[in-house]
């Protein structure tokens, strides 16, 4: 079999791993749902959870990648026989799933780029309207997605140091840089001081389960936990790294890049008087007619930066994602690259059709089952099955998997290759303290109880 490939170095993993973590669950899903969920109360719970349960789990996926050089099944096989394979199957299944949706918002993201750079979106008169009509249109979406799909897979069959890495190690500053950009042109707009004032103090009152639930999906999804990307990518990391460094420095710069994302948005929403509760469409309804304000140049020159701002965190992400079947169908059924990436990224391209039609186009997929006393789309079905729950659900199987199965011995062990100071330190205490009863009883409650509340409609938080 050829070569599985490896990361360059530390920075090359850093960047890579940075530019899966940091996507469109930063910069377009962050905002609104700490919009919907209070601002500011939902920002500390979702650093609880980033910090206290989210790190600890990127450590315990990179070295389940990096001690077997294996994709999610491999790695769980290997230790823990078949039926821990099954765990690595889950989050194989979830990749794939979260791609087939993802690659569609991507495609809304690339369509209003272009849309920005003709001058026809900061003509449009209703915002809302005009995005309402843009997602129910199959033509633009197909053709978009179909676009982002190809050069998503276009660099994951150039491999890791090539296409992975190289293109994380360009997108991820570049993106950096308009983000602060953006920002602090936000930040002079009068008003601007209220959407701050909404977004840092917390009003403690707002803390309710569902706060608490909204926030631990969200820190999931956003580090790209819980389905395994991280033990893929940990495959191809060498042993002389640092794996809790590399992971802090991931986890810190999604952090950022989220607490951007909300100083960029929340100024520009309050400056020009719009709700911060808007939903999905924050990014898309409320912000070109902040662009459109700004005037035919400026708002042009704003707006193209913030939608290829939003492409580029789209691509490193369903890079990502399309690696981990790509890695299960070289390591498992030893497919070449380029046969494993053409068969899976039309698979997922085709099963993000219902999806993209879940927006009005066609009935059934935008009514399509009702639960929580709404109806819901085919979308927000596998929004709901593969991100939401299935994510925690994962890191919960994780840790019961390190704590019972694999040990923190060996978890140790792994570590301290790249890390001589870990074994005995207080860092490690920490982290097995954490994955052995921390992170199985907080996340083993979650799932319990967000099942419980969006299937059942039991709130018991
Ligand atoms: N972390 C990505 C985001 O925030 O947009 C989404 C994601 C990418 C989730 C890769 C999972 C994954 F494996």
């Amino acid at each position: 079999m050829a070569s599985r490939g490896s990361f360059s170095g530390r920075i090359g993993f850093v960047a890579a791993a940075a530019g899966s973590a940091v996507g469109l669950g930063n910069i377009w899903q962050f905002p609104y749902v700490a919009g919907v969920n209070g601002g500011g109360a939902f920002l500390i719970v979702y650093v609880f959870w980033i910090f206290v349960i989210g790190l600890p789990i990127m450590v315990g996926e990179i070295a389940l990648g990096r001690h077997t050089k294996m994709n999610p099944y491999g790695a769980y096989r290997a230790l823990g026989g078949k039926a821990w394979g099954l765990v690595g199957i889950l989050g194989i299944l979830c990749a794939t799933m979260i791609l087939t949706f993802y690659n569609v918002v991507s495609g809304w993201a690339f369509g209003y780029f272009v849309e920005t750079v003709k001058g026809t979106l900061l003509e449009k008169e209703n915002y809302s309207s005009f995005f309402q009509g843009y997602v129910s249109d199959i033509s633009n979406n197909f053709f978009f997605s179909l676009v982002f799909m190809v050069i998503t897979a276009f660099i994951v069959m150039r491999g890791i140091k090539k296409g992975i890495e190289g293109t994380a190690k360009i997108l991820m500053p570049t993106l950096l840089v308009i983000l602060i950009l953006i920002s602090i042109y936000g930040l002079t707009l009068p008003g601007a001081m209220e959407g701050v004032r909404f977004y840092i103090f917390p009003d403690f009152s707002q803390i309710n389960g569902s706060v608490i639930y909204a926030a631990l999906g969200q820190a999931f999804f956003s580090l790209s936990l819980g389905l395994g990307g991280l033990i893929t990518y940990g495959s191809y990391v060498s042993k002389k790294e640092n794996i809790v460094s590399s992971a802090a420095m991931v986890t810190v710069t999604d952090s950022i890049v989220a607490f951007l994302a909300g100083m960029m948005i929340f100024p520009l929403v309050f400056a020009m008087g719009q709700s911060p509760s808007e939903g999905p469409g924050l990014v898309f309804v409320a912000l070109p007619a902040i662009f459109q304000a700004m005037g035919p140049v400026l708002g042009t020159l704003v707006g193209a930066l913030f939608f290829l701002l939003l492409c580029f965190a789209a691509l490193t992400s369903t890079i990502s994602l399309l690696e981990i079947p790509v890695a299960y169908l070289r390591d498992e059924h030893k497919f070449s690259r380029k046969k494993a990436v053409i068969i899976m990224a039309t698979i997922i391209f085709l099963l993000g059709l219902p999806s993209m039609l879940s927006f009005g186009t066609v009935e059934t997929f935008t009514n399509f089952v009702s639960y929580q006393g709404q109806s819901k789309s085919f979308m927000d079905l596998i929004t709901d099955i593969f991100s939401v729950i299935a994510l925690p659900l994962g890191g919960f199987l994780m840790s019961v998997f390190i704590a019972t199965r694999w040990k923190t011995r060996n978890l140790s062990a792994e570590i301290t290759q790249g890390y001589s100071g870990y074994a005995g330190s207080i860092i490690e205490k920490i982290i097995n303290f954490i994955m052995v009863y921390v992170a199985p009883l907080a996340l083993g409650l979650m799932f319990v109880l967000t099942v419980l509340e969006k299937f059942f409609g039991i709130q018991l938080l």
